[in-house]
């Protein structure tokens, strides 16, 4: 009304910092000063190619997060009922889903998180599973894989009911090897929750993750809970998300919050070695949830430089 007027410049859209990193932009939404954005391990390969895939899910972050802390759903959820569905379809049943029983399973702190550690039958505490185990990154980051390929999962809570998910793949050359081609940019997609009937899709693995964790309801009703001994790691998880909140409140710094750039650089968690004999089937891209990769082309030259890798073991 008052072009002249000085008020609008006293407002603005509040901005944040942002900075990109491997494909993907962060934004800083917390008093300043601005930490240093962690460079986890994964996000700085070099020689890599990437691919991001996004949903929104309808759902709270925490029970996201949360499902990464219960090692023993893996069974139910991809094992058993993957093999239901896989006799509905009536295609042949996989050994290696009906072999996924855990004999034992346990949590450890550590700088960055919790690492999360199971023996399945027929393996011991020397294999990779309990040995090196899986990483829960504090807060809202599983990191999932082995120097060959990996996925960090960022759960990115939009507002209490809404959950921003970012798979973020990454499969590097074998040591020692070029990349054949360098990636031109990271491709990302959006994953599709629902098939063209209105059913959840469910034949790709981490699709069934979502469904399990959206059929909670928006919020998971907590007072229905009946936490047993497969659940120590929620607990757990539970019990550092109150301890960090604590140390927020008294104004100090949470897990993972890094005041120095050396300290943010190439956060490295002791991810999986490569079980060389064993992974030589798999070398291959396939999708981890709905959808293709636009660079599958690029993942399958990457991976092929671990053939010369495997087959000299
Ligand atoms: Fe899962």
């Amino acid at each position: 009304m008052r072009p002249e007027g000085r008020f609008k410049e006293k407002c603005g859209i509040a901005g944040y910092p942002v900075q990109e990193m491997s494909g993907l932009i962060f934004a800083y939404l917390g008093p300043a000063p601005v930490p240093y954005l962690p460079r986890w391990e994964p996000l700085e390969w070099e020689n890599a190619v990437r691919d991001i895939a996004i949903t929104v899910l309808p759902c709270n972050w925490l029970q996201c997060q949360e499902n990464s802390l219960d090692p023993v759903y893996v069974e139910w959820l991809h094992a058993y009922y993957g093999m239901w569905l896989q006799s509905q379809r009536q295609e042949l049943l996989s050994r290696a889903l009906a072999e996924q029983h855990h004999m034992d399973i346990g949590f450890d702190v550590f700088e960055h998180g919790i690492i999360k550690r199971r023996v399945l039958k027929g393996y011991t505490q020397e294999d990779d599973d309990w040995k090196y185990g899986h990483p829960i990154l504090f807060l809202n980051i599983l990191l999932v894989g082995n120097q060959m390929n990996s996925t960090l999962q960022f759960r990115v809570p939009m507002d209490d009911t809404h959950t921003y998910h970012i798979s973020y793949y990454a499969w590097q050359s074998a040591p020692g090897s070029e990349m054949p081609r360098r990636q031109e940019r990271v491709p990302y997609r959006y994953v599709p929750l629902k098939d063209d009937q209105g059913g959840y899709v469910t034949n790709v693995l981490f699709n069934q993750d979502y469904m399990a964790w959206m059929t909670q309801g928006e919020i998971a009703d907590r007072t229905l809970e009946k936490l047993g001994e497969s659940d120590k790691g929620i607990i757990l998880f539970r019990k550092m998300l109150q301890e960090q909140m604590a140390i927020a409140e008294d104004g100090g710094d949470p897990m993972n919050v890094f005041r120095s750039e050396e300290a943010a650089r190439n956060v490295r968690i002791g991810i999986e070695q490569v079980k060389f004999g064993d992974k030589k089937l798999f070398a291959r891209y396939f999708p981890g949830e709905a959808g293709y990769s636009t660079d599958a082309e690029l993942v399958d030259e990457v991976l092929a430089t671990w053939d010369k890798v495997l087959t000299e073991v």
